[in-house]
């Protein structure tokens, strides 16, 4: 899977976006640190330990590098930035019943919003799985020659 680069200085507004997701009852908001439970339970039951993990170093960041999504205030998606590389962005996740509806392109929209904040003009996306998704939500491009990147060398546990 390559690393994506996003140029950030053309993202769209992001508080539209929250507004529209807001109308079907979905709050896309930065996680707390009183949450770290319940958040890891949902990524351990959809995507794994791997990335319940990895989003770990987020909450060493103020504000914490995490957003979550929730649809009638239970947790649907998450998006994390600076967790495994600085200036990379994931993981992210949505669950299963609850992709296609522009969750997953707002939470990453959330992040990158974060990652100008921080002063970055361009992100990347490490080891990007669906590459059509981050090149229809935000314009994302493959990083030549990014394969391996800096998911190589993994512990094995079989
Ligand atoms: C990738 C993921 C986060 C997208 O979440 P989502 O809420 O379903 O995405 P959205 O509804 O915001 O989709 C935005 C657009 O991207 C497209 N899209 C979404 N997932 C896609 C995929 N896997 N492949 C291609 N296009 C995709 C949608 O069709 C939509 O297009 P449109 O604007 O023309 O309607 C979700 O599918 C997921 O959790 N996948 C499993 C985990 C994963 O792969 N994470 C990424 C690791 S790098």
């Amino acid at each position: 899977m390559p690393d994506m680069l996003v140029p950030l200085l053309k993202l769209p507004p992001l508080e539209p976006l929250l507004q529209e997701l807001r109308v079907l009852d979905v709050v896309i908001r930065r996680a707390h640190p009183f949450e770290i439970t319940p958040i890891r339970e949902f990524i351990l039951a959809e995507f794994g330990q791997g990335w319940a993990d990895e989003i770990m170093p987020c909450y060493n960041h103020q504000p914490i590098t995490l957003y979550i999504a929730l649809k009638s205030r239970r947790l649907v998606g998450f998006g994390a930035y600076e967790a495994t590389r600085r200036n990379f962005f994931g993981p992210t996740g949505v669950a299963k019943t609850e992709r296609g509806q522009g969750i997953g392109k707002v939470l990453l929209i959330a992040c990158l919003q974060g990652m100008v904040d921080m002063g970055y003009a361009y992100g990347v996306i490490g080891g990007a799985g669906p590459v059509v998704f981050y090149e229809k939500a935000v314009g994302a491009t493959v990083i030549p020659d990014s394969v391996p990147g800096i998911y190589t060398d993994m512990i094995r546990r079989d």
